[in-house]
């Protein structure tokens, strides 16, 4: 399925994950943004948590709404009834006017069976209840095999797989791998079946020391067609994307 023109190096279990739903396409974690990359045929969506003042797991990148619906203020400041007035569409495109800030609910509800989920938490600091929340939400699911949920934070993954045992877990990195030790790949590996490095660091070399140590690699974020070539080449096991379709044939 990876190609195009046979340019590309094909795995049958390589992951096209879109960012933050197909975010090149719709405005970033909003329903539409997810039908896109279902319409895409992504493998998976990823999608960001934050929580509200009253506890509601909510799908937002930033600490606060104003960069991506028309509030202002800060997430943990605002209840959900106040949060889901405001419009997360338009800033992207006024065709989008109207789309809403879902909740992980929502978009579990919604796009089970179609897609699978990438969940990344953010900002573990500010919202401490929130593992217990996301774990809560995840256990009530039928089945969580459909589900990786990742962060930068590894103690926060710890806590992730105390509350829910079964569930697979992806280790983001943004600096500092290549001079990483075996002993802590090894130590990663007992938790984590993904490591997701900022494309930046990928090399053949790495991929192949994470791939010793069982565990898989999709970098993020892809969002230029000329660093695909390369990242394939080094054997990647998928890519977290904004354009989705730059993988995935007709
Ligand atoms: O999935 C990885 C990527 O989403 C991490 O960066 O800032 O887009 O959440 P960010
Ligand atoms: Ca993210």
């Amino acid at each position: 399925r990876v190609k195009k023109g046979n340019v590309y190096w094909k795995h049958e279990h390589f992951l096209v994950v879109a960012h933050r739903g197909a975010a090149g396409y719709a405005p970033e974690n909003t329903m539409a943004a997810f039908r896109k990359a279902v319409e895409l045929k992504a493998d998976f969506i990823e999608l960001d948590i934050q929580m509200s003042k009253d506890g509601e797991l909510v799908v937002i990148h930033d600490p606060t709404v104003d960069r991506t619906t028309n509030g202002v203020g800060e997430i943990r400041n605002l209840t959900y009834n106040e949060i889901k007035q405001l419009d997360a569409g338009k800033w992207f495109h006024k065709k989008f006017a109207g789309e809403k800030v879902p909740t992980l609910q929502e978009v579990l509800t919604e796009f089970s069976g179609k897609i699978s989920f990438l969940i990344e938490i953010k900002n573990p600091n500010l919202n401490p209840e929130i593992v217990e929340k996301l774990t809560n939400i995840l256990s009530e699911k039928q089945q969580t095999n459909d589900i990786i949920v990742q962060s930068f934070d590894f103690e926060l993954l710890e806590k992730v797989h105390q509350q829910l045992p079964t569930l697979k877990l992806g280790l983001l990195v943004k600096y500092r791998i290549h001079g990483i030790s075996n002993v802590q790949l090894k130590d990663w590996s007992k938790l984590v079946q993904y490591i997701n490095p900022n494309k930046a660091l990928i090399t053949k070399n790495l991929v192949k020391r994470i791939h010793s140590y069982k565990m898989r690699v999709m970098p993020y974020t892809v969002r230029d067609k000329k660093s695909i070539k390369g990242l394939l080449d080094s054997k990647i096991d998928g890519v977290i994307t904004d354009f989705p379709d730059y993988f995935i044939e007709e």
